[in-house]
């Protein structure tokens, strides 16, 4: 086996070296209990990416399994687990899109003190929203993610919609050597100051299996989540017509596929609703395009089964589903604050500020840093002080600018936001997300009502860009 360099044709190579398709032979493998545990364990453990094309990858993982175990709850419940912390360093947990108290964030001395190896934190919190969310340690996120810790978690609305089956893709890549062996974390400036980590090995809930069972006539709602550290997915269905029903787990009215292409930067997640067309036994590949018609490659086949259901495709289409109680902004009454990102490679920044300092990009590269907010880079480890302090209960405007020539999925931490415009274009309706990914030198400005009181990270969502200094702090006060 070769996986030496990054190959998007892979998965092509792999099977005819080895003369055969590996079947996955159920979607949700792993995940066929629908109690949610009481306790995750971070700890390492070893797991079949490749399948039995290589040996087992030593990753870390959450109760010994690859996504780690899916949570679900309903709308209105309450999150209460325990986080065992049997790694070699600290950690916490992040519960990304979900809007908790700060205290529950999960983030290293903003929210809490780290978990400590061998200690043990318990976090309690309501789940306010229904939707498609994940959660993450936001420790050493590059390694501890890259590594493998990351999970789903799926909230019901409180009425379930009409579908045969509700399936969950989580995505995500590997960078792994000619063993199957993840190549170590480290001060890596180039990954740093272009597109981030990007792996050599894409799974869909923790293998390279391609084959996934449909049946003509059923109606699937599908929900993708982009775990990876740094990759963009763009996802084309070929002669299936999906619907969009959310966003980042917040409803929009449905809508099909813009482009033809389900479109996740880092951290993104999307809800499709999918009538499953044609015939017994036809194949519809599922193509992941995000680096161009040359770097395509089969992401996944969906192979029909022999038998037709009779199930709810063909049947109108989706309802909008309920909205979360998100505050609406008041636009006219709005504060307007800028944010500029600037730096990476081949960037104009000269420098930028850090602990007070003015230091040369030189500087700055030699200090692991590589990217800016507003001229600011945050030192590592308190963000002190928030770099924009927000009163609670206002409405508030950001103009996001993208001074760089690389893609940046920008996320908020505590709040959802409604995405108004792109370079200067108005949203026909706006959108509400925890993450917008901002295209090389794109504008956008996005609104939220401040309602959350504490200290929220803001952030790019490529792991290694948020290392490198692409983060900052708002402080939402009383
Ligand atoms: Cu997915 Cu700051 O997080
Ligand atoms: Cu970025």
């Amino acid at each position: 086996m070769k996986l030496l360099e990054y190959n998007p044709h892979r998965r092509a190579l792999l099977k005819t070296a080895a003369g055969a398709v590996a079947a996955l032979a159920c979607p949700l493998k792993g995940w066929s209990s629908q109690q949610n545990p009481d306790r995750l364990i971070a700890a390492p453990t070893s797991a079949p990416l490749v399948l039995d094309f290589g040996p087992p990858t030593e990753v870390w993982a959450f109760n010994q399994q690859v996504p780690g175990p899916l949570l679900r709850y309903r709308q209105g419940d309450t999150l209460r687990l325990k986080v065992d912390n049997r790694l070699s360093m600290p950690t916490t947990i992040h519960w990304h899109g979900l809007r908790v108290p700060v205290g529950m964030d999960g983030v290293p001395w903003l929210s809490q003190e780290p978990i400590a190896p061998g200690q043990t934190f318990h976090y309690e919190f309501e789940l306010k929203d229904a939707g498609t969310f994940w959660y993450h340690p936001h420790f050493a996120s590059s390694e501890q993610v890259g590594k493998g810790l990351s999970g789903v978690l799926i909230v019901d609305e409180r009425e379930p919609i009409e579908v045969d089956r509700d399936i969950v893709w989580m995505l995500d890549d590997w960078r792994l050597n000619e063993h199957a062996q993840i190549v170590p974390f480290g001060a890596n400036m180039r990954d740093a100051s272009h597109n981030g980590r990007l792996g050599n090995v894409v799974t869909v809930n923790g293998d390279i299996g391609e084959t996934f069972m449909v049946h003509p006539g059923e109606r699937l709602r599908l929900r993708l989540i982009n775990a990876a550290n740094a990759r963009t997915f763009a996802l084309q269905f070929q002669d299936l017509e999906p619907w969009v029903i959310a966003l980042d787990g917040h409803p929009i009215n449905p809508v099909r596929l813009e482009n033809d292409q389900a479109v996740l930067g880092a951290s993104q997640r999307m809800d499709l609703i999918i009538d499953i067309t044609g015939a017994p036994g036809d194949i519809t590949q599922v193509i992941d395009r995000a680096f161009g018609p040359n770097q395509a490659y089969e992401l996944k086949r969906l192979v029909r089964g022999a038998r037709a259901l009779a199930g709810k495709a063909g049947q109108p289409e989706p309802a909008r589903l309920p909205d979360n109680p998100v505050s609406v902004p008041t636009l006219t009454g709005a504060k307007r604050i800028e944010a500029i990102f600037e730096g990476g490679a081949m960037g104009a920044m000269r420098g930028a500020t850090i602990n007070g300092e003015f230091k040369t990009i030189r500087e700055l590269v030699n200090l692991g840093k590589a990217w800016s907010t507003n001229g600011m880079v945050p030192n590592d480890v308190h963000f002190d002080p928030p770099q924009f302090t927000l009163e609670l209960g206002q409405s508030y405007i950001f103009e996001l600018e993208n001074r760089t020539v690389w893609e940046h999925p920008i996320h908020l931490h505590g709040h959802s936001f409604q995405i108004l415009s792109r370079n200067g274009k108005k949203l026909t309706e706006p959108v509400t997300r925890d993450t917008v990914l901002l295209q090389p030198e794109e504008r956008s400005e996005i609104a939220f009502v401040a309602d959350n009181p504490g200290k929220w990270l803001f952030h790019c969502h490529i792991l290694e860009h948020q290392s490198a200094g692409m983060a900052s702090v708002i402080e939402v006060v009383q």
